[in-house]
């Protein structure tokens, strides 16, 4: 049998290396061995925008972007969606296993029990302009709840790791509908304890004078299958970064508002909102083919298609599709299904995106869907943002618990000056503002 090893030659000094392969990679700190003298640093590995390196061993969520799968600890994501509701997937992305029913009796009262703000954190929301984005009411708010919980600092403790994490995934909703109302200027709804986790979530969004909010069970499970679809995807950018700041050993709720700070970005999970910008320009089905053009002269981007791993149709995006039906059947077709469709239609046949093997992902279609329920797009990424957090905190976990992680610290290339002579004032130019 070949051996699970490759052999380098160095051609600058003609010395073969050979460097063991797991896993099908090669460690980085392998290649630092390959040198040209002992004062020579090493080789490093180059890669920009972390396009083929592996960061970490996580058993959490399995991509095959070839093919179009995503599995959550090892359950097809179609499944999931099919059988389970939100918090049931919560529990499995954190513990590895799906809950019996005791357990996730016992999980749904503790999450639902977490769900109230401290009122400093309230008022702390209600200082915001009253145009803020929600998605920067959502991150400062995150960022606010370390003040309230100091003790989150402990990281090293499993109990309470597991208390702030049950503290987040119950509050995000609560902050996501107070970042909603206090853009419209209504008064903030507090949670009802009574109702399901979409169910209070719409309850804390848009009750208004009835004692008791009663969501429509079909919008409220669509909710739950969109939470589900967004609840992990691997090492993507936030969850990237809530590694990279949770190595630090940063409290939980500053590392999740960095995370959540990095998807509301519109390559990321800024998309959504960025998708029905791009339908309302398009504005009708005779105006695809000029917009097509457009993108493929690189003056635009068609929003909601493309993925650094998906090289296939994003699985998400098919149940999207599918939950779409069911939510328009109460809400009436949102007529920017027709022109998304006929987008995807002509952009599947179309040259330019076949090659790059671009196919709609998991923003394309959620961001109609949203809207026909009632959200306003500015909303959409805090939607994204709510089951994303246990996707986060399940990685967070993963990462604070393997004892080969250490602190996030990536080399560089230094393409800068060395060491000059010191200029006194007088003898400056103005060169920056010379070359602006
Ligand atoms: N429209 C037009 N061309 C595109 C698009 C697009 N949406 N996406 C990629 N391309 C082209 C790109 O210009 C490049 O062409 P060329 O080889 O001629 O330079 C090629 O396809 C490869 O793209 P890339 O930018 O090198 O790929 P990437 O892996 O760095 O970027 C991406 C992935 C998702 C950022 C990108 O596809 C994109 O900007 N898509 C639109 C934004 C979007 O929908 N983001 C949501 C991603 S899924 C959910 C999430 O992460 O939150």
């Amino acid at each position: 049998m070949a051996s699970s090893t490759l052999t380098i030659t160095d051609n600058r000094t003609d010395r073969t290396y050979t460097l063991p392969i797991e896993d099908g990679t090669v460690r980085s700190m392998d290649f630092r061995k390959i040198r040209t003298s002992d004062e020579d640093f090493g080789l490093m590995m180059y890669d920009p925008a972390f396009m083929n390196t592996a960061s970490c061993r996580s058993n959490i969520t399995y991509i095959d972007g070839e093919r179009g799968i995503l599995e959550y600890r090892g359950y097809p994501i179609e499944v999931l969606a099919e059988h389970c509701t939100f918090l049931e997937v919560a529990y499995l992305l954190l513990f590895g296993e799906l809950p019996n029913e005791a357990e996730l009796k016992n999980w749904v009262y503790e999450i639902t029990h977490h769900t109230m703000l401290h009122e400093t954190t309230k008022k702390f929301m209600e200082g915001f302009r009253y145009d803020a984005h929600p998605m920067a009411m959502l991150v400062s708010s995150v960022a606010a709840l370390a003040t309230v919980y100091p003790e989150a600092r402990d990281i090293h403790d499993p109990d309470n790791r597991l208390l702030q994490i049950k503290r987040l995934i119950g509050k995000m909703p609560t902050i996501a509908a107070m970042s909603y109302r206090h853009s419209v200027g209504f008064p903030y709804v507090y949670p009802d304890n009574d109702l399901s986790y979409p169910g209070n979530f719409m309850n804390m969004l848009w009750r208004m004078v009835e004692p008791k909010y009663a969501a429509n069970p079909v919008l409220s499970r669509a909710l739950d299958v969109l939470f589900i679809l967004h609840a992990d995807h691997e090492q993507n950018c936030s969850t990237n970064t809530m590694r990279s700041v949770g190595s630090s050993q940063a409290d939980p709720y500053l590392a999740t508002a960095a995370a959540a700070a990095a998807l509301s970005g519109p390559l990321h999970g800024g998309a959504n909102e960025e998708v029905l910008k791009m339908l309302d320009e398009i504005g009708s089905k005779q105006n695809i083919p000029a917009f097509i053009k457009r993108v493929k002269d690189g003056q635009e981007k068609l929003m909601g298609f493309g993925h650094r791993v998906y090289k296939n149709y994003d699985p998400r995006a098919k149940i999207i599709k599918w939950t779409a039906e069911q939510v328009f059947e109460v809400t009436g077709r949102n007529p920017k299904l027709d022109i998304a469709l006929e987008l995807e239609r002509i952009a599947l046949e179309d040259e330019y995106f076949i090659k790059r093997k671009l196919y709609p992902n998991v923003d394309f279609y959620s961001g109609i869907i949203y809207q026909a329920m009632g959200f306003k797009p500015s909303m959409f990424t805090a939607l994204f943002a709510i089951p994303r957090t246990v996707g986060w905190l399940a990685q967070w976990q993963e990462m604070v618990t393997d004892a080969e992680q250490k602190i996030a610290r990536p080399r560089q290339i230094y393409t800068g000056q060395r060491t000059r002579p010191f200029l006194p004032m007088e003898e400056r130019q103005s060169a920056v503002l010379t070359k602006a």
